[in-house]
């Protein structure tokens, strides 16, 4: 009989076994699989691990305080925060296609990675201790999707950091490995992370990135984070969060829609809010929110975020469409 606690003690150990008293790191991406797997780590060997956090502005409101913030006060780890931000606004000048985008976002994402984890290399070779793991938060379905195989050929999506060059040789550590999702959120609040981070609901490695439907700018950013964060705020508020899988908020940025306020006209962009519930993000069917609740979401996000003068619900299921627009 596994308990929550039997789990953390087991790996703990196994993870003391393994990195002995060598060095890792780790990327935290805001969410609950990297942040618990760092959390075990940090508990069994401390100080040798250090964690990267990458600042690449597609984030939502709010994310890079949780982490800096809250995880930091939650665990005591180490944190590199890597201000990207430029960086990635300006390699995604003018790109629209989704999978360019992807491309392009989870190819800067490496490259600010390899740099960090180098500057760490440096920093810790100048002391003679080498870097020699790098942590992530494999699941246990991840592993039965990719053939159950280790190492780097099996990471899938950017975010966990996949194709590191092969000057930057480390081992994985793979906390999770064994585990499945319900039973890492048990783990991280047995580790004392806080709910914020432990019941995230999921969010793309892109970000908004492939919630803009057009060129990703500053200004778009800026307005559709206004928009989510009401959003979020308003579900919050009403009970919803267990409920819904997730609830994207896409900022139709090309498209332009008249509108009226107070005594003139207004020229604006719409918003579609795409609340789905699902089990595994196979399938997902939308979610019938109440009436007041997209009532209230919709009338604080056209007062507030000047840019946008309409809100629209997104009613189709998956399949046929996705989850996100892009
Ligand atoms: P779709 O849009 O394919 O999304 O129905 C299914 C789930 O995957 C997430 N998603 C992504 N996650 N990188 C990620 O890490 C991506 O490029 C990506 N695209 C979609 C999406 O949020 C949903 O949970």
């Amino acid at each position: 009989q596994w308990t929550t606690s039997s789990i953390v003690d087991e790996t703990v150990a196994a993870i003391r076994e393994q990195v002995g008293d060598k060095r890792a790191i780790c990327a935290l991406s805001g969410g609950v699989d990297s942040a618990v797997a760092a959390a075990l780590v940090h508990r069994a060997v401390g100080e040798q691990l250090t964690c990267v956090f990458v600042d690449h502005g597609l984030l939502r409101a709010g994310e890079r305080a949780q982490v800096e913030r809250d995880f930091v006060a939650a665990t005591g780890v180490r944190l590199v925060t890597v201000d990207a931000v430029d960086r990635f606004l300006g390699a995604l000048a003018g790109v629209t296609d989704p999978e360019e985008k992807r491309k392009i976002i989870g190819r800067e994402f490496i490259r600010v990675f390899e740099q960090a984890a180098r500057d760490l290399q440096a920093e810790a070779g100048a002391e003679g201790e080498q870097i020699d793991f790098l942590v992530q938060g494999t699941l246990y379905p991840d592993v039965v999707e990719s053939g159950g195989g280790s190492g780097a050929a099996n990471i899938k999506s950017h975010h966990n950091v996949g194709g590191l060059p092969e000057d930057l040789q480390f081992d994985l550590v793979e906390p999770l490995r064994a585990l499945f999702k319900d039973e890492v959120r048990r783990v991280g609040l047995e580790l004392g992370l806080p709910e914020t981070i432990v019941h995230r609901q999921p969010f793309p490695g892109p970000g908004l990135g492939i919630r803009i439907i057009g060129e990703v700018t500053a200004d778009r950013l800026e307005t559709l984070r206004a928009a989510d964060s009401i959003a979020r705020e308003e579900l919050t508020a009403a009970g919803l969060d267990r409920d819904i899988w997730q609830c994207p908020v896409v900022l139709l940025a090309d498209v332009r829609s008249v509108g009226v306020q107070g005594d003139g006209r207004t020229y604006g962009h719409p918003v579609v809010l795409r609340p789905v519930s699902s089990e595994d993000a196979m399938t997902a069917d939308w979610t019938r929110l109440p009436y007041d609740v997209l009532e209230r979401i919709s009338t604080r996000i056209t007062n507030e975020v000047s840019e946008v003068n309409r809100v629209t619900l997104d009613v189709t299921s998956k399949p046929p469409g996705t989850i996100e627009w892009e």
